[in-house]
Formats: structure tokens, sequence, C-alpha cells
């Protein structure tokens, strides 16, 4: 049997918002177009434009209502900033961007910062050799000073949630943080595997906004799992990597290919 991977975006979201419990961990998601985008920034003043078949933090667009330097929008792609005074003129410049492919627009998520920098996380849960999901790994991804997207592919830094917390959280409260955060995890694979039986992993992506509260960003079905060979305890990658060889992803002794 191989392992299934699911790449639509859209596909996945519906799938979870079945799930009243999950459905409060979702930020409000819709197919993009001049509605939603007019709506969805009326209602919430910052949204994320995305590709719905994206990986790699590739495409994603933030878009926000400013009132300064005069009122109007505030477009960002990559590092490529614009502003735009009408929402016909913001509206004109995505759907060129977005003619070629399918896109969701997302409640945007203002990420909890170090050092300046926007951070989020990703949660790894994997199929144990005992056929129950576990999770196996948690890390944090700093995003580049100049970009609004965490991925490692998009020049992101991997890096200990203990250290970003660190300025957010005490000892306590990043502990019951991350076991919220195990529970949310643990129940979206659940969900999924309904839909999807033959999925082993996922790679959860969670923002945290200022009041700790965690938020679904995306799942992915194949997520990488060496970016937690960049964890300073290397058993995390370890088990990553014995689970993703027991249900079959990886030969045993291959290496990063
Ligand atoms: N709704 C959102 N609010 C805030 N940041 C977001 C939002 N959606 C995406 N991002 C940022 O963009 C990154 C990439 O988006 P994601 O949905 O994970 O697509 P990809 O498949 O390209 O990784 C996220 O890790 C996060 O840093
Ligand atoms: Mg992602």
């Amino acid at each position: 049997m191989s392992i299934q991977r699911v790449t639509s975006k859209w596909a996945k979201t519906k799938v979870m918002l079945k799930s009243d419990y999950l459905r409060s961990y979702m930020p409000p998601t819709k197919l993009f177009g001049r509605g939603s985008l007019q709506s969805m920034l009326s209602e919430y003043g910052m949204v994320y434009v995305k590709p719905i078949n994206g990986t790699f933090g590739n495409g994603v667009i933030r878009v926000e209502r400013t009132t300064v330097p005069a009122l109007g929008y505030r477009y960002q792609l990559g590092t490529k900033i614009l502003f735009f005074s009408t929402l016909d003129q913001l509206y004109h410049k995505l759907a060129q961007q977005t003619k070629k492919r399918s896109y969701l627009v997302q409640r945007g998520i203002h990420l909890l910062k170090h050092q300046k920098r926007r951070f989020d996380i990703r949660v790894m849960v994997q199929k144990n050799p005992h056929n129950e999901w576990e999770v196996t790994g948690i890390i944090g991804r700093l995003a580049h000073p100049a970009k609004i997207v965490t991925n490692y592919h998009s020049g992101g830094t991997p890096m200990a949630l203990e250290r970003l917390m660190g300025d957010h959280a005490n000892a306590s409260e990043l502990a019951a943080f991350k076991n919220k955060l195990r529970k949310v995890s643990i129940t979206i694979a659940n969900q999924l595997q309904g839909a999807y039986p033959n999925i082993k992993e996922l790679g959860v992506d969670i923002a945290i906004d200022a009041k700790l509260h965690p938020w679904i960003l995306e799942v992915n079905t194949l997520p990488d799992p060496f970016i937690f060979r960049k964890l300073p305890d290397q058993n995390v990658f370890h088990k990553v990597y014995r689970y993703a060889v027991a249900y079959g992803r990886f030969k045993k002794r291959s290496s990063r290919p």
C-alpha cells in the first residue's frame, strides 16, 4: 500500500471544517475571487492569498488595508511591496498574479515575532509502528526578516520552539501550549484519515497570535522530515526518520534525496 499524498489545500480544508473542534482553530478560508477578497479584507483587515496547490511559500501574497502612508492597500509577494489606493487596482494586480492557478484567500494571522521576525510552527504527526497517530516533532520556523512566509525554502530558519517562545510564555504556559498543539494535530490526523485512508504522516503549519491561540494555516501530506535535523535534540529527527522508514517512505540506509 503506497503512502497517500493530497496536494489540494482546499480539499483538505473542507474535510477539516467538518469538525467543530477543528473549525475553532482554522482561520476563515475561501476560494479567491473579487467578492471573497473584498469581504475578508473589510472584515479582517489583513489576508493571505495563496495557491491551492502551492509549496515552499511560493506565490503566497499578504494583503493588508492601510492608513499609512495613505488609505488603501498594501501587497507583498516575496520581498516586493506595492501600494494601491483602490480595491479595483489591488484586485487587478492580484487577478494578473493569480490567473494561471487557483488560489485561496485566508484570514491573516498576526504572527508572534522573535527579534522582529515572524515565526510559526511545524508539527510532525506520524503513524507509529503500532499504527497509531503520534506527534513526533514540533519545531519553530523564523521568517527571513524581509519576508512574509516562514518556509525553509523561502529563507526561513527552523529553530527550537523553546527559543522562539521565550519572550512570550513561561515554562508552564509553553508546556500547556504544546499539549494543545498535540491535541489539535492528532485530531487533524484522525479527521483527514477519514477522507484519505492511506495517509501516514502530516506536517501541520500553525500560526500563534498574541493571545497564544493556535491557528491551523495548512496541513501537508509528505512533509519534509529533514528540518528536524536542525533541533539540538537529535533524538527527534531519529524518531521521525525511523517511523518514516517503517511505513516505507524511505529505504533503510538512504540519505537525503
Ligand atoms: N493566514 C495566514 N496568516 C499568517 N501567515 C500565513 C497565513 N497563511 C500562510 N502564512 C505564512 O505563509 C507560509 C506559507 O503558507 P502555507 O499555507 O503554509 O503554504 P505553503 O504550502 O507554500 O507552505 C506559512 O508558513 C506562514 O508563514
Ligand atoms: Mg506550509
